[in-house]
């Protein structure tokens, strides 16, 4: 097949991550025969150097007209000063809303062989394979933002607000995940505190209703936080808004032993989507080739799936991921040997994609 995809190599390591992502969308083009056109673009830092602003129409356009988008990081400390509308995070948030992402799909496998990089302990981790489903466009992160005085000093709004049709499509997404895994999906929420909580309860409980073959069960947010730590091996699918899905993914991350194994997919209506690794910029180790591509490459998975259609071309990539895994072809947040490059590893999985049985 023939497609375009947008590269977002965005700030800090983001760049070196996309670039082992496309190396690996190349060695699937070459061993499956299809056609992949690369359009890089800017986001972000990035973008505000160039451009002065995180994110421009022609980019959004450009994605708006792609297959799909590739997209590594955004943020760091040269631009931490900003305003909030000027800061690189809004970039993002601007491309999953211009593109109409309402759903963030983020699993969390524990691979038997890293388990020992988690903080917790081993059996804790036994059988642990859930999937995050992420309100992305909705809630207090695109709520009215606001700024005032009183008496005291100054006072700051963020509204959070959840129209039903928002909480609706993205439950739904998540019983039609259930329904093809272990056919559980737990609702998180503040139903205790939180009137739009008490909402996504409803709603989840009348979808519920239509996926018969489905269990649901709801959750407060903070004993669901708990239960990460304790039983996570207890949960399939989880799906929440779009600040308890933030927070929650980067301790679900926690578990896997590193951030810079988790993948990410954003998803909508259409078929584009955009696919990112769930880790930041990293501006520390940026620029040293010594930041973890798996997640990228991982991403690269979820998009060859879910964007374009090719299940075969995405086993394959997983596949290949995990041979790199159990070869200990790792960089240095994973390795217990000597730990390799980004290129050595992203090059690695993209040998082992050409090499492979199928296709
Ligand atoms: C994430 C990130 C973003 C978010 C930031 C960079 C705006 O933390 O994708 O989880 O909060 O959604
Ligand atoms: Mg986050």
């Amino acid at each position: 097949m023939k497609a375009t995809i947008v590269l977002l190599g965005g700030d800090g390591i983001g760049p070196e991550v996309v670039a082992q992502g496309k190396r690996v969308l190349d060695a699937v083009a070459a061993k499956f025969g299809h056609t992949f056109t690369f359009v890089p673009e800017l986001i972000g830092g990035a973008a505000l150097d160039a451009h002065g602003v995180p994110l421009t129409d022609s980019t959004l356009v450009s994605c708006k007209e792609a297959n799909a988008v590739l997209l590594g990081a955004v943020g760091g400390p040269k631009w931490d000063a900003l305003p909030g509308h000027l800061r690189p995070e809004k970039g993002l948030l601007a491309l999953r809303k211009g593109l109409g992402l309402w759903a963030n799909l983020r699993p969390v496998k524990v691979h038997p062989l890293l388990a020992d990089k988690s903080p917790l302990r081993p059996e804790r981790l036994e059988n642990v394979d859930l999937v995050f489903v992420r309100e992305l466009t909705g809630g207090v992160y695109f709520g009215e933002k606001k700024r005032d005085q009183t008496e005291r000093g100054a006072r700051a709004f963020d509204a959070l607000t959840y129209e039903e049709y928002e909480i609706e499509r993205v439950v739904r997404l998540a019983f039609r995940l259930a329904e093809a895994r272990r056919g559980k999906v737990t609702s998180v929420d503040k139903a205790n505190v939180l009137e739009t909580s008490r909402l996504w309860r409803e709603v989840a409980s009348r979808v519920a209703k239509d996926h018969p073959a489905v269990t649901l069960e709801h959750q407060l947010v903070d004993s669901c936080a708990m239960r990460l730590l304790t039983h996570a091996a207890s949960f399939d699918v989880i799906v929440t808004e779009n600040m308890f899905g933030d927070i929650l993914t980067d301790e679900g991350a926690a578990l896997v032993g590193s951030l810079g194994m988790m993948p990410s997919a954003s998803l909508g209506d259409g078929r584009v989507g955009l696919f990112e690794p769930i880790h930041g910029s990293a501006p520390d180790i940026a620029g040293k080739g010594i930041a973890n591509p798996l997640g990228t490459i991982l991403s690269v998975a979820m998009l060859l799936k879910h964007s374009l259609g090719l299940v075969a071309e995405a086993e394959a990539v997983e596949a290949a991921v995990d041979a790199t895994v159990r070869a200990g072809i790792l960089t240095g947040d994973l390795a217990s040997a000597t730990p390799k490059s980004t290129i050595a590893v992203g090059a690695d999985v993209s040998s082992r994609v050409v090499s492979s049985s199928k296709g």
